[in-house]
């Protein structure tokens, strides 16, 4: 039987409900098309900053490499250093493992209203492709005696040729097996450096996908318009501040931030890639047995679609549709389920 080795890592507030939740549909998918998933636990994030001075022990990546993937929650805690988390683990773990591609769907679910009125399942359902290793968020800078009249801070952007073109193939491969349509999301109007050369490069590996129709939006007009014609994308190549930002956007048209799915991938599967919903600890309602589960499970399904568990993959998310078809919603979207009973009907759902 096929077996596939997992990093199990809830991180810190409603981490440690999605993620057990999460993972029983994924045994519950192993079961259904033979395979086996074998996982270990740890306890690494803000909540081990707090008791042993270190999100993850120093050789963390080292034993991250041993496993086929890593399952991820969220890291954060409201009683630490809030510019640690990214830095320390999540920045860390991307960028060390080469997870340039940060996959995030975004549609809506039948049985679920978006809050757009008027936009039903047909007119939400397209990708952002976030770079994920560069850009804006390198943490390039520094700190120039921030206390004084003359105080100043910095933080330098950084594009590579490299970085660009590889996020940008993946982008058109995506698109060609869906609709065929890349849009460029960029600010080159004003960022006339470093997104003039995005784009430039973007358009170069264009060239190469000649059925891929390559377009080209601002962020602030991609903003109104996620909003007014979500219908317009199909996949979205944009970069890591813009994505990361753009993809909570598509969660709130989705219905809820609880709902996104995520994966951090390294295409060339040379490193194991990491899968985490796309929203944080949320320590608002941590400890309640509330949060929504989705935006997991489906990181969970999106996992699995990378380990080529691409049939288990799809009937994870048709599942999480059929339960809401029922009618059944989390606190979050207005309902009454809690997070186990969510995952419970969706394990049912799988099973029917
Ligand atoms: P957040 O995404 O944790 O929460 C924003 C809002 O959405 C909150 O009201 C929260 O209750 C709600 N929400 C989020 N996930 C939900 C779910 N599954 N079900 C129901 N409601 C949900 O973002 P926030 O509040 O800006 O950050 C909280 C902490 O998370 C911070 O420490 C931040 O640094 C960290 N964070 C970590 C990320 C990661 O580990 N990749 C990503 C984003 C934030
Ligand atoms: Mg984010």
């Amino acid at each position: 039987m096929k077996t596939y080795r997992l990093a199990i890592v809830p991180g810190d507030g409603i981490g440690h409900e999605i993620i057990p939740a999460a993972l029983k549909v994924l045994e519950a998918a192993a079961k259904k098309f033979d395979f086996k998933l074998d996982y270990t636990f740890y306890d690494w994030g803000a909540g081990r900053h707090l008791k042993e001075g270190a999100f993850m022990p120093e050789d963390g990546l080292d034993t991250l490499k041993a496993f086929d993937a890593v399952f991820f929650g969220a890291v954060g805690l409201t009683e630490v250093d809030d510019t640690l988390p990214a830095k320390l683990y999540t920045f860390k773990v991307r960028t060390a493992f080469q997870q340039y591609v940060n996959f995030r769907p975004v549609k809506l679910f039948k049985g679920l209203e978006s809050p757009l009125r008027n936009k039903t399942s047909k007119e939400i359902d397209f990708v952002v492709i976030r770079e994920n290793n560069e850009g804006e968020f390198v943490q390039s800078g520094a700190f120039f005696r921030p206390e004084s009249p003359e105080g100043l801070a910095t933080d330098t952007s950084i594009f590579t040729r490299k970085g660009i073109e590889r996020v940008a193939h993946f982008a058109f491969k995506l698109a060609q097996k869906r609709r065929k349509k890349v849009t460029n999301v960029t600010k080159s109007n004003t960022l006339i450096h470093s997104l003039k050369y995005w784009d430039s490069v973007i358009s170069e590996v264009g060239e190469q996908y000649p059925d891929v129709k390559l377009e080209k939006m601002y962020i602030d007009n991609a903003s109104a318009n996620f909003i007014l014609h979500p219908e317009y994308f199909d996949v979205i190549l944009t970069t890591n501040l813009f994505g990361d930002i753009l993809s909570d956007l598509g969660g709130g048209i989705m219905g809820s931030l609880g709902l996104g799915g995520s994966g951090n991938i390294n295409p060339e599967k040379e490193y194991p890639s990491m899968f985490e919903p796309i929203h944080g600890s949320a320590p608002d309602i941590a400890g309640k047995g509330i949060a929504n589960p989705v935006g997991t499970i489906w990181s969970g399904a999106i996992l699995l679609e990378h380990l080529g568990e691409t049939a288990a993959a799809g009937q994870i998310v048709d599942a999480i549709e059929t339960v809401f078809q029922q009618g059944v919603k989390t606190i979050d979207l207005g309902g009454t389920a809690r997070t186990e009973d969510f995952a419970a009907g969706v394990i049912k759902a799988l099973n029917a």
